[in-house]
């Protein structure tokens, strides 16, 4: 018999109603707190999940010994000091993505997590949606082969969230670090992680935030406000592996598309993937080009499942009968090749690790 881990949320803003529900839902976990720097936000999530306590100061919150671990849902300048000052406290963590928003607190985290000998659960949500886990059966069975080629993009027309996102000092970036984190990430994981050689990028800031857009709904931050913008609107790059693999990503806040665009595609030297929009395997058999579409609930990525699995696995970690998907070394390598993206097109050249 395990006792149900005690959690408590960082952070009560728009994403942190995935995070509260699913634990919420999970039988191994017992909501205790609700945190935010905004107090009628915190209560209220509160109350409608059912944690006891609501805390305006985390640090106060990480000194309650009745805590075993936190999700951290907060801005992104806040997830390294957040994340260590919990490890240190002796708390699991689940961070949001992305890690942190350089290479240097990145380092900071994965020493505390050494240190502490907790778990650190970074949120690459996808790697642990349904999809992803099936086709992953297929790769690790080289039903794909040699993996050379990935291809990423997560085009928005028009969905700039405003508020911190746009503050450079609190996001870290624009669409390459906050929708560009999840496709390179879920590309890498399935290519096996290979490591990284060298980014070449690009980022534009070319059509602002187009608040002036009207009739047109997108996701916002919980404290909306359009009047600062210093982050890119659009971004590429291609990355190259030291096994000769290489990766292209395109992301956007906003582009003059005429759709939103979603597409995780993975080349093999056997066979390939589609993992977004929808789950696709391509092969070839009896000199035949096969498009195999696998018979499951969900081909597409369904948010709900992938962080109710994705808590699941956290909660199963801190319980010590698993190991995270998403270890803070992967968010240490995935905070190299955005900043490396970053610098790159700062540099108008390639960056070499
Ligand atoms: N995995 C995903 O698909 C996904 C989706 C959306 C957002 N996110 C990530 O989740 C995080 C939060 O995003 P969001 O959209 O919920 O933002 P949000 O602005 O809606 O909410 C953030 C909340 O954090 C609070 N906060 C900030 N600093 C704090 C501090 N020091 N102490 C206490 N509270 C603090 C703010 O008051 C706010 O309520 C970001 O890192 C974002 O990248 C992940």
């Amino acid at each position: 018999m395990t006792t149900s881990l005690r959690i408590a949320v960082i952070g009560a803003g728009s994403i942190s109603s995935v995070h509260l529900q699913a634990y919420a839902n999970n039988p191994e976990a017992k909501l205790v707190a609700v945190c935010d720097k905004n107090e009628a936000r915190a209560r209220e999530k509160a109350e409608r999940f059912g944690a006891a306590q609501v805390y305006t100061d985390y640090k106060e919150l990480l000194a309650d010994p009745n805590i075993d671990a936190v999700s951290i849902c907060t801005w992104n300048n806040t997830h390294a000091e957040i994340s260590i000052a919990a490890l240190d406290a002796g708390k699991h963590v689940l961070c949001e993505k992305p890690l942190c928003k350089t290479v240097a607190e990145a380092k900071l985290v994965e020493e505390a997590v050494r240190r502490s000998g907790k778990v650190l659960q970074v949120g690459f949500v996808r790697r642990y949606a349904d999809n992803t886990q099936i086709l992953r059966k297929f790769i690790e069975a080289g039903e794909l082969g040699d993996i050379y080629y990935a291809k990423a993009s997560c085009l928005r027309r028009l969905g700039n969230p405003g508020g911190w996102f746009s503050d450079i000092e609190k996001s870290g970036g624009g669409p390459l670090i906050d929708l560009g984190v999840h496709v390179i990430d879920i590309c890498w994981y399935l290519m096996g992680k290979p490591k990284v050689k060298s980014v070449s990028g690009n980022t534009y800031r070319k059509l602002g935030n187009r608040a002036n857009i009207q009739n047109l709904a997108y996701y916002q931050a919980a404290d909306y406000d359009p009047t600062l913008n210093n982050v890119e609107d659009f971004s590429n790059a291609l990355i190259r592996f030291e096994n000769g693999a290489s990766l292209a990503v395109e992301v956007s806040f906003t582009l003059h598309a005429l759709k939103d665009e979603i597409g995780v595609k993975i080349y093999g030297d056997k066979g390939g993937a589609e993992i977004e929009p929808e789950l696709q395997i391509i092969t070839e058999k009896y000199d035949t080009i096969l498009n195999v579409t696998p018979q499951v609930d969900q081909l597409g990525f369904d948010v709900v499942k992938g962080f109710s699995n994705e808590i699941a696995h956290f909660v199963s970690s801190c319980q010590g009968n698993t190991e995270t998907l998403s270890p803070v070394e992967d968010g240490l390598e995935m905070m190299k090749i955005l900043c490396g993206i970053y610098e790159s097109a700062a540099k108008g050249m390639e960056v070499q690790f």
